[in-house]
């Protein structure tokens, strides 16, 4: 069983963001099934090199989105993504550097991204739209 399941009060925008959004929990997972197999340091630094893109890409992507909406809150929103981002690169140092500890350490601070900004900060845009009338609720909210 994955680690971390995708469910529907993560959808946002039922397009593009959420695909970002499903790929990370993919890696989560990826991360997680190989920690659990000792492996996790054999992965960390490709997913780490991926994850710095990805979310560089990401965060233009949804930051474009809220600008077009008019998002309210888009100057703390963008505080997020760039703790998030030197987090990731911080990690990244750590491991050139030859850290060992840096798998459960990217473990944990994806979690994090995950269960608090994904759920909660990423979330709000979504009851912003819902609160527009401009979204349908997901499954299981209408
Ligand atoms: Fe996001
Ligand atoms: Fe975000």
């Amino acid at each position: 069983m994955a680690y971390f399941e995708w469910a529907d009060d993560l959808e946002i925008d039922q397009g593009p963001i959420d695909q970002d959004h499903r790929k990370l929990v993919a890696q989560v997972n990826e991360l997680h099934t190989a920690t659990a197999m000792g492996r996790g340091q054999e992965i960390v630094g490709r997913l780490l090199e991926e994850l710095e893109g990805e979310t560089v890409e990401h965060i233009r992507r949804e930051e474009a989105f809220l600008a077009k909406i008019g998002y309210p809150e888009s100057a703390e929103h963008h505080q997020g993504h760039e703790r998030f981002l030197g987090d990731l690169r911080q990690l990244r140092r750590r491991f050139d550097e030859g850290g060992i500890t840096v798998a459960a350490q990217l473990s944990q601070l994806l979690r994090d991204w995950l269960s608090i900004h994904i759920r909660r900060n990423d979330r709000s845009v979504r009851d912003f739209l819902q609160a527009q009338g401009r979204q349908r609720a997901p499954r299981g909210m209408r």
